[in-house]
């Protein structure tokens, strides 16, 4: 192990994180009964500039008069490089009340963009005696971004997530996409003709991959939540599925809902299965035994069990203990 500690960022539950335009307080009461773990209140992109005032105003009531249960809050400001900024953090700060956890950052480019709103956020909390530290989530959807990634993970401790935001990414990089998050049939490979003749196979492939995985190590290399962001089609939750799976197995812990329904899914796919969990515990226990008993290696049904896979478990436990509190 290096001598370096990464520090594990506030444990939360972030299997589904359900994007709510602060413009449409008609859904408001809905997503707060929803089974998303977060929220994000937009006053990005979802809210057209001349909505801009009236959403920030929703978003301060709703944060007062709404019970949000046990969800995590967050409120997506606009982006730095926009004159509405700093009105989103000053207002819903100063007048939201201390529901808010969260202030996800869009379009983060460099370490400095955090910094500056951390600069910001600093003060309003000294100056309002706020109780509770905003933490902040990141959306990596620059080539920028993607360039500074790990500086990005590293310049807040109040960083606590990087999310892949596609659709900007994708116009930023000017990659060729046909659905928000969805493969492009034309990213594929074609096998080689099999010997004796017959047909090639055409194998679709991901185009998502480096960035989903990249975006992964440098959260995790920092102690951050990896979570995936849209998937545009919501009339095609086989589609989301087979995403948020990928971005599961590469090792995100959740993905956005930019609609209800797909809120289950992403409750599935980013649940532990019970199978799962259960084996975490034998680890563990396989471990306090062998440590009960001065035995310094541990094995478990004729296998080592080597400390990553503890540490797996640990988080594994821990996560489900979450889950089942909710
Ligand atoms: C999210 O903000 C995205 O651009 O995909
Ligand atoms: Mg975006």
């Amino acid at each position: 192990m290096s001598f370096k500690i990464v520090e594990q960022t506030t444990p939360r539950l972030n299997r589904c994180e359900l994007a709510v335009p602060g413009s449409s307080p008609q859904m408001f009461e809905k997503a707060a009964k929803s089974n998303a773990d977060v929220i994000f209140l937009d006053l990005e992109d979802a809210v057209a500039p001349d909505d801009k005032a009236t959403a920030r105003k929703n978003i301060i009531e709703a944060l007062n008069d709404i019970d949000w249960g046990d969800k995590t809050m967050s409120l997506r400001i606009n982006g730095l490089d926009t004159h509405y900024m700093y009105r989103d953090v000053v207002d819903v700060l100063e007048q939201g009340g201390e529901r808010l956890d969260l202030i996800m950052i869009p379009k983060a480019g460099t370490a400095s963009d955090i910094y500056a709103v951390d600069m910001l956020v600093t003060q309003i909390e000294a100056a309002t005696g706020r109780k509770k530290r905003i933490g902040f989530e990141m959306i990596i959807e620059t080539a920028l971004g993607m360039a500074n990634v790990d500086e990005i993970a590293a310049a807040s401790p109040r960083n606590e997530s990087l999310h892949f935001g596609v659709a900007d990414y994708a116009a930023s990089t000017k990659a060729r996409t046909t659905v928000i998050g969805g493969p492009n049939p034309l990213y594929g490979v074609l096998t080689d003709p099999p010997e004796g003749g017959g047909a090639r196979d055409y194998h679709w492939g991901d185009m998502w991959h480096y960035a989903v995985a990249r975006m992964v190590v440098a959260a995790r290399a920092n102690g951050l939540r990896p979570i995936d962001g849209p998937f545009g089609d919501f009339s095609d939750p086989d589609g989301y599925k087979a995403q948020a799976n990928r971005s599961a197995i590469l090792g995100c812990e959740g993905k956005w809902a930019i609609h209800p329904s797909q809120i289950p899914t992403a409750n599935e796919v980013f649940t532990p299965s019970e199978k799962e969990v259960a084996k975490a515990k034998r680890i563990l226990e396989a471990m306090e035994q062998a440590q009960k008993e001065g035995r310094g290696a541990v094995a478990l049904d004729g296998r080592l069990i080597d400390i990553a896979s503890i540490k797996q478990a640990e988080a594994l436990v821990k996560q489900s203990e979450l889950i089942s509190g909710r």
